[in-house]
């Protein structure tokens, strides 16, 4: 393990939380900065032999023409995030970087993605299969040019509308035929990606609430490959309080009667979640769990408002009125300022460490025991953050009795 190399091929690989994982990345490897906010570094993980972060080596796609070092400084002027001398001090890296990230696709996209992406920056191929094909060559030569063990696949990319799940066929065997029809697929990008990812003998994770790899066609798939899979849409901020704060509710016995949630944030994600369409995928992610934890529908409202000014930093007002003994009525209220790109970067570099471990140790399929990362967990029906995470204690501790001693 000491001398392979692993890769992270980032989707949407020059955005807000794609720039703050790498130059993250870069600070880890360099020992520049310390390892707050990463799950992977507590003591509980110490002997999973996980691979250091000097093993890491990224590329990418992406639909806009820029550079590393330019989007970083964009977020340091507009938010005041990362630090302007970690930045300099990582400029020939992020310089090198570029060169791995290649034109993305567009395909069902949604016209507010469509808007972002620049001339010869994406693929907007006829068919899916032409698109697959061209993404896999990209992962395969990535792979070869840097002789990497594997090669973890993540999407960081702006959040596509909802897709209609009942329209997509069942079975990868009548996906696949879809695959070669021009105007018959129901698939987005996000879905292309994954699958391309399986067929190049990567791992996939989605940090977004678009499908990716979600629909059970493509679980098929990554079953078929030998391939692991995790998502959907990282939970970093105010639905991590949710899944928190929703069980205290529950094991108290107090009725939650409503739970409305407020959030304003002015970066790309928001500009891009501005358009109702894409909003949806976000909203339904939100919104869901408080059912499921509680175990009935109290009456919920989610907001996301584009508002230019906050840049990358994030509030979110949430008002929870509940009934305690006697039916007598309470509130709860919190606000909670999260840079948001600053909370998701660690979840993300925590996810490849995670996913290269499981990967290594022959794990296929869904990753269920990554649930605690997600707000729309795939292949479970567990809200509740602690008991999410006794998953992934439990997946620790069954590594760790395989892990030899000298490896940890
Ligand atoms: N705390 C968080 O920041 C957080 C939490 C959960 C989920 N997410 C999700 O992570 C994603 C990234 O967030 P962000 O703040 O970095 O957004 P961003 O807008 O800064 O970055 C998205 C990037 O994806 C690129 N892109 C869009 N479509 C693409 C395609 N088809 N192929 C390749 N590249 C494409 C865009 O050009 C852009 O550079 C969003 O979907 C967001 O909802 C973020």
């Amino acid at each position: 393990m000491s001398d392979t190399r692993i890769g992270i091929w980032l989707i949407g690989a020059r955005g807000g939380v794609a720039t703050t994982t790498i130059l993250g990345l870069l600070g880890l490897a360099k020992q520049k900065i310390p390892a707050i906010g990463l799950v992977s570094e507590l003591a509980l993980f110490n002997d999973l032999a996980l691979a250091s972060w000097d093993r890491f080596v990224v590329g990418g796609h992406e639909i806009r023409r820029s550079s590393l070092y330019d989007e970083a400084k964009k977020l340091f002027q507009s938010s005041h995030v990362l630090d302007p001398e970690l930045i300099e001090n990582c400029r020939d890296d992020l310089a090198k970087i570029d060169e791995c990230i290649r034109p993305g696709i567009l395909f069902n996209s949604g016209s507010t993605i469509e808007q972002l992406a620049q001339e010869g920056q994406a693929h907007c191929p006829p068919a899916p299969r032409a698109a697959v094909e061209q993404l896999v060559e990209d992962l395969a030569a990535f792979r070869r040019d840097h002789q990497l063990h594997h090669v973890v696949v993540v999407n960081v990319a702006s959040t596509e509308p909802p897709v209609d799940e009942r329209t997509i066929p069942g079975t990868w065997d009548e996906l696949s035929r879809q695959l070669d029809q021009a105007g018959q697929c129901p698939l987005r990008a996000s879905s292309l990606y994954a699958i391309a990812a399986f067929e190049a003998g990567c791992s996939y994770v989605n940090f977004t609430p678009s499908l990716g790899s979600a629909a059970e066609a493509l679980c098929q798939l990554a079953l078929r490959r030998g391939q692991c899979h995790a998502g959907r849409d990282g939970k970093t901020g105010e639905t991590l309080l949710k899944s928190v704060l929703a069980p205290m509710f529950a094991h108290r016995n107090l009725e939650v009667m409503s739970w409305v949630g407020h959030n304003i944030f002015g970066n790309m994600d928001g500009l891009v979640l501005d358009n109702p369409e894409n909003k949806q995928s976000k909203v339904v992610s939100k919104d869901r769990l408080l059912r499921e934890i509680l175990g009935y529908a109290p009456q919920t409202l989610v907001s996301i408002e584009y508002i230019q000014s906050l840049g990358d930093w994030k509030t979110a007002w949430d008002h929870i009125h509940f009934r305690g003994f006697l039916g007598t009525p309470m509130v709860l209220q919190f606000i909670w300022q999260g840079c948001d790109s600053i909370l998701a970067a660690p979840l993300v570099l925590d996810l490849v460490r995670f996913t290269e471990r499981a990967a290594r140790r022959g794990e296929t399929g869904v990753l269920t025991w990554l649930a605690s990362f997600f707000k729309s967990p795939m292949g479970v029906a567990e809200f509740d953050f602690h008991r999410q995470f006794q998953m992934l204690e439990a997946w620790a501790t069954a590594v760790r009795q395989e892990t030899p001693s000298a490896c940890r």
